[in-house]
């Protein structure tokens, strides 16, 4: 549904500009350094990243409100970076197009001197369509949000939580089948901020949306998305469906989505984080392993989780010896469907219970 291929932008601040081609000033901002992004239809993809990876400048080339400096943008079948052209026709056709991409912004972008109704018309009006039309489908729109009865009130009357709202119901005005969301809970206490994803979610499901959403929130990419990409400067590092990632060895993604903490409790021990989901999450797989290689076995951490609305289990092992003495047994545990994942006996281990992700800082706009 959306896809980028060698997506580039690099920004002139003031006065860097115009040196010889293909130089680069010491001033320029390379924000985005060859993004290949793959979104699905119907699903509900994170981009994660710390402040200044890139993420909202990738969001704003995705719907050419930024102009990529390289590089290619699809959105539904539509190459927009090709529409984005000189002259006035590929100028309506942009606008059209990216009238079916809807956006969602931090701060909400609401006009203070329009009522709620209004706000949600504002799009409506600029897609010509007639005073009734654009309020019927305002307020069935209103309606979706949960907002049928503040259809009059200001912006200032409202909570944060109803001001995103209407930020969401005036995104789908055009009726898009890409929903845009660019840090869209981050000025959101952590209650509103599950109402708020509920309702993205709901829509995802109701309406058949595809929801592109930036954060810098480990919990906002565990709870609704099914697929999820971390940014650093400038490029995805690692990206995946939430299944696959807490499948693949040593991701940091999953390791920061679902952290199991604990220590070896010596020298000669190997650990291993085991990941089980699916059919494997009832078999007694532990107890099978160690009648299978006589081995006494220490559960140094274990978790059960819901991610991305599917229960995933984790559990911190420790079996006696180093890992050469341990190629076997790890082995079975793969054979048996399971994420087999050996912590490096010198690697820094997050803590038990550690709440915040290594990954992202907290604080991070
Ligand atoms: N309009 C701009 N002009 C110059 N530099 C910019 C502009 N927008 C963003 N940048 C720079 O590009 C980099 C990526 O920024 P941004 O895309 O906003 O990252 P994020 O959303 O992940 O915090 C940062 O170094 C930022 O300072
Ligand atoms: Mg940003």
């Amino acid at each position: 549904m959306i896809t980028t291929s060698g997506l580039t932008k690099v920004y002139h601040p003031h006065g860097s500009r115009g040196g010889a081609p293909g130089t680069r000033t010491p001033q320029e901002i390379v924000a985005l350094d060859g993004v290949d992004l793959h979104v699905r239809e119907g699903e509900v993809y994170g981009v994660i990243g710390q402040s200044g990876a890139g993420k909202s400048s990738l969001i704003r080339c995705v719907n050419l409100l930024e102009r990529p400096t390289s590089g290619t943008v699809t959105v539904d079948g539509r190459d927009l970076t090709a529409l984005a052209g000189r002259g006035a026709r590929a100028g309506r056709e942009l606008r059209r197009a990216r009238s079916r991409i809807g956006m969602v912004f931090q701060h909400f972008n609401l006009l203070s001197s329009r009522t709620v109704q209004a706000n949600v018309e504002l799009p409506l009006e600029i897609l010509g369509l007639s005073g009734k039309e654009r309020s019927r489908k305002a307020l069935e729109l209103l309606d979706l949000v949960g907002l049928g009865d503040r259809a009059k009130a200001y912006p200032a009357q409202l909570s944060g939580g109803q001001k995103q709202r209407v930020g969401i119901a005036r995104a789908l005005a055009g009726d898009p089948k890409v929903l845009l969301s660019d840090e869209a809970t981050s000025a959101l206490d952590p209650d509103t901020t599950r109402s708020i994803l509920r309702l993205l979610r709901d829509l995802n499901q109701q309406l058949g949306l595809t929801v592109l959403l930036i954060t810098h929130e480990m919990d906002v990419v565990k709870s609704v998305c099914d697929s999820a990409a971390l940014m650093e400067r400038g490029r995805i590092v690692e990206s995946g469906t939430v299944s696959e990632l807490l499948a693949t060895p040593g991701s940091r993604l999953a390791g920061a989505l679902f952290p199991v903490g604990g220590r070896a409790t010596g020298e000669d021990r190997t650990v291993v984080d085991v990941t089980f989901h699916g059919d494997a999450a009832t078999r007694p797989v532990i107890s099978e392993l160690a009648r299978t290689y006589n081995i006494d076995i220490s559960i140094l951490g274990a978790a059960m989780d819901t991610v991305a609305g599917r229960q995933v289990g984790r559990m911190r092992i420790e079996l006696p010896g180093r890992y050469e003495d341990n190629v076997v047994p790890v082995g079975f545990l793969r054979e048996q469907g399971l994420g087999v994942d050996v912590v490096g006996v010198t690697d820094d281990a997050p803590a038990a219970g550690a709440q915040t992700s290594p990954l992202v800082k907290e604080g991070a706009k």
